[in-house]
């Protein structure tokens, strides 16, 4: 067994955080005491390109215990739980490849080694492990199928299939409901505010907060900053998500005015280049800056190094950039997704939805081994299951249709 991690000593401290999330994650425990006796993975290899984090660690090794042989690689430089990857290694004999603080060439490194695998599933956060599977199809021709974890993956992978490029059939975990309605509203909500406190330990009633996108997890990020007594300010480019903040009781802008006004800024757009030099000439001395989307792209971190005269570490994950004009600006977890690099991302309750739904996906690729190369929708049962589980398991309890609402609801003749 091989791998790739910055210390298993460490693996103590890793297996109680394992444990800790385990008894949140109730849906994913169910699955696995369901599934494991009759090990339906047995045989196959499955790849894994995920935050390196004690959920994921409850995910890998559940499909282990379901038979499979797992590889593990982060989906981020900055994601990885050391600890979590030790015990991984030490204990259940996973191989696992990444360290927080990789560069990107053992980033690269640590998906290759993944890759090589003659892997038959991926489950891929972001598209990385997918895009690199198709620059290097030789080891792409036991692959049955994958599933993607995220929006910016998902995004990807249809522009893949659009251009007919794509290998293999794909889940867009993402876009079930059990996800981005809990995950990414939900979980970037809270994360996102664990790793800004984490990081700059600051008092955010009275701020004026300006959140850039305001999509599934800008609402997320808007709603729990404005709880915490933030002033909210959304930028947006699509009009209809502009007219729901503005309904949603925020104040709506463009960056350029936004520019001045905010204490506070996260992207959370997807896109690139949302905050560049230009929106960062007309903030106010002292802004904190920070994304919480997937890639390191949203803040243009390369032309404000251009324009700094001196960069100080003042904590862990948040670092002060003096500008050549004496202004001071601060940026959180270098530009990376802030939840995971300076927090330890989504909590374990709302993972579990998540993973639940990645697991179940890899079980349908793998009862229907003959999908043509196209990006699927998780099956709507699948998401009404995790639903139907995650609600048991929180023990509340809901109605169901009388005989004559059954009938009024599926008739088209009864009116006034
Ligand atoms: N993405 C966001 N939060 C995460 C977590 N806790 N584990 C794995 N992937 C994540």
């Amino acid at each position: 067994m091989d791998y790739s991690i910055k210390d298993i000593n460490l693996y103590k401290e890793g297996k109680k955080k394992v444990k800790w999330a385990f008894q949140h994650m109730k849906v994913l425990s169910l699955l696995r005491e369901t599934h494991s006796k009759e090990k339906i993975f047995k045989g196959t290899k499955i790849g894994c390109c995920l935050h390196i984090t004690s959920e994921t660690a409850n995910l890998v090794i559940t499909l282990k215990k379901c038979g499979a042989d797992v590889f593990l690689c982060a989906s981020n430089p900055l994601s990885t739980q050391d600890d979590v990857a030790a015990y991984l290694v030490k204990e259940e004999k996973i191989s696992v490849f990444g360290k927080k603080g990789e560069s990107k060439e053992e980033y690269y490194e640590n998906i290759k080694n993944v890759m090589k695998r003659n892997l038959h599933f991926v489950v891929d956060d972001g598209g990385d492990l997918i895009s690199s599977l198709h620059r290097n199809e030789k080891f792409a021709e036991n692959i049955i199928g994958a599933t993607e974890e995220t929006t910016t993956g998902v995004i990807r992978l249809r522009n893949l299939a659009k251009k007919k490029l794509l290998k293999f059939p794909v889940i867009a975990v993402n876009d079930a409901k059990t996800k981005y309605l809990f995950d990414n509203r939900y979980g970037t909500g809270q994360s996102t505010v664990d790793g800004f406190l984490r990081a700059t330990n600051i008092l955010l009633a009275g701020k004026t907060v300006v959140i850039c996108g305001y999509g599934w997890c800008g609402r997320g990020i808007a709603r729990r900053f404005s709880g915490m007594g933030a002033k909210v300010i959304i930028t947006e480019v699509n009009p209809l998500r502009a007219l729901e903040a503005t309904l949603d009781g925020f104040y709506v802008m463009p960056i350029s005015e936004a520019a001045k006004l905010g204490d506070i800024f996260i992207t959370s757009t997807g896109n690139t280049s949302v905050i560049t030099v230009k929106e960062i000439k007309k903030m106010k001395d002292g802004v904190i800056l920070g994304n919480a989307g997937h890639f390191n792209v949203e803040i243009d971190i390369k032309g404000i190094e251009e324009i700094t005269k001196n960069k100080v570490k003042i904590r862990d994950g948040l670092e002060e950039y003096t500008l050549k004009d004496g202004k001071k600006i601060y940026i959180l977890g270098e530009g990376r997704l802030l939840n995971l690099a300076c927090a330890e991302g989504h909590p374990s309750s709302v993972m579990d939805m998540s993973f639940s739904n990645q697991f179940l996906s890899l079980k349908y690729l793998k009862e229907n081994p003959s999908l043509p190369p196209n990006v699927y929708n998780v099956p709507s049962e699948i998401d009404m299951k995790i639903a139907e589980l995650k609600l048991k398991s929180m023990g509340i309890k809901i109605d169901r249709l009388s005989k004559i609402q059954k009938k009024y609801i599926s008739s088209w003749e009864l009116g006034t």
